[in-house]
């Protein structure tokens, strides 16, 4: 096999030239390594790869993020190929939550509605009502009129910043993001009291202890948004640090702290600029969803994309 060889910007105009042969669309997560970002057609949180993945008119669909990303994007586009350059990058919490449980838990709750964060398989969204991602959940869950109750899969932690703005029950799933539900509420003090002006951005994923120490709880568009419209020197960003090369890229005089050293996905990380050269000249590793699953996912990815394109009127 011919590999994509040299050094970064070689390998980015080879990568340029057969991604057109190709007629392919790069989409990276903002937690993606720098390389990956800046190479990438389209940046973006959950729910913007979603809505980019849903409207391209490209063949291929090459998704630099972890598989339940690539899964959705398959879900929603099941006329193109759609590749995970490293097909073992997953989200251990989506692996928290599993078909055959919430099944279970369904039997338990048959009045409540289940949202389904992004973060999830599939056969989660199959089984569920309506999908979130951390820019939308609150809207999704409030969008339920017609319930008093909520199962919310996977992430127990973005289920009770949920449920601060809701009168709904909300039956929580016990995963969780590793990267994020680590973070001590003593870390982020640690770094307040060195840049005491800064304010303090949260992903939502954090444990509720941490999250109580901001207003500013975001997503990581809701965080670029933030920073862009406001204008401090200082930021403590309590998020997956490979959202600094888009901060810095859209204001390069300001500084981004992050209060701790272990706010590192490892699956995130694990796309280089080889293994895209190499998905698009094999196509492959493709990522596909058998038919039956994906014509139930696809309604509750459908009914949360309703309700982002509603709000943008
Ligand atoms: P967002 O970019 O949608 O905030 O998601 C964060 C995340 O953990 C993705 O895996
Ligand atoms: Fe999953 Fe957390 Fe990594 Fe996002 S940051 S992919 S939620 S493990």
């Amino acid at each position: 096999m011919q590999h994509g060889t040299g050094n970064n910007e070689s390998l980015m105009q080879q990568i340029k030239k057969i991604k057109q042969e190709k007629n392919a669309l790069i989409l990276a997560h903002y937690y993606q390594p720098d390389e990956i970002q800046e190479m990438a057609d389209f940046i973006g949180d959950s729910l913007g790869l979603s809505q980019q993945a849903a409207d391209t008119n490209a063949d291929v669909i090459v998704f630099c993020g972890v598989h339940f990303m690539a899964e959705s994007a398959a879900i929603l586009c099941p006329d193109k190929l759609v590749l995970l350059p490293e097909p073992t990058a997953g989200c251990p919490m989506a692996d928290m939550a599993g078909g055959e449980a919430l099944r279970k838990m369904k039997d338990q709750y048959p009045k409540a509605a289940v949202v389904c964060y992004i973060n999830s398989s599939a056969e989660v969204k199959a089984e569920s009502d309506i999908c979130c991602t951390s820019a939308n959940a609150v809207k999704v869950v409030q969008s339920l009129t017609d319930y008093e109750q909520v199962i919310f899969v996977p992430d127990r932690n973005l289920g009770h910043y949920v449920s601060r703005f809701t009168e709904k029950e909300i039956i929580l799933w016990e995963g969780f993001c590793p990267t994020h539900d680590q973070l001590k509420p003593e870390e982020i003090a640690a770094a307040k009291s060195q840049y005491p002006d800064a304010p303090i951005l949260v992903h939502p994923e954090a444990p509720p202890s941490v999250v109580d120490m901001t207003e500013h709880v975001f997503s990581t568009s809701g965080m670029l948004k933030y920073v862009k419209e406001t204008n401090h020197a200082n930021y403590i960003i309590v998020t997956e640090k490979g959202i600094k090369y888009q901060l810095k890229k859209d204001n390069p005089d300001k500084h981004f702290w992050f209060p701790s050293e272990r706010l590192v996905c490892r699956d995130m990380k694990l796309t280089t600029l080889d293994k895209v050269f190499n998905a698009l000249e094999t196509l492959s590793p493709q990522i596909t969803v058998s038919s039956d699953i994906r014509m139930k996912a696809i309604q509750s990815l459908n009914r949360m994309l309703a309700i982002g394109r509603e709000s943008k009127n």
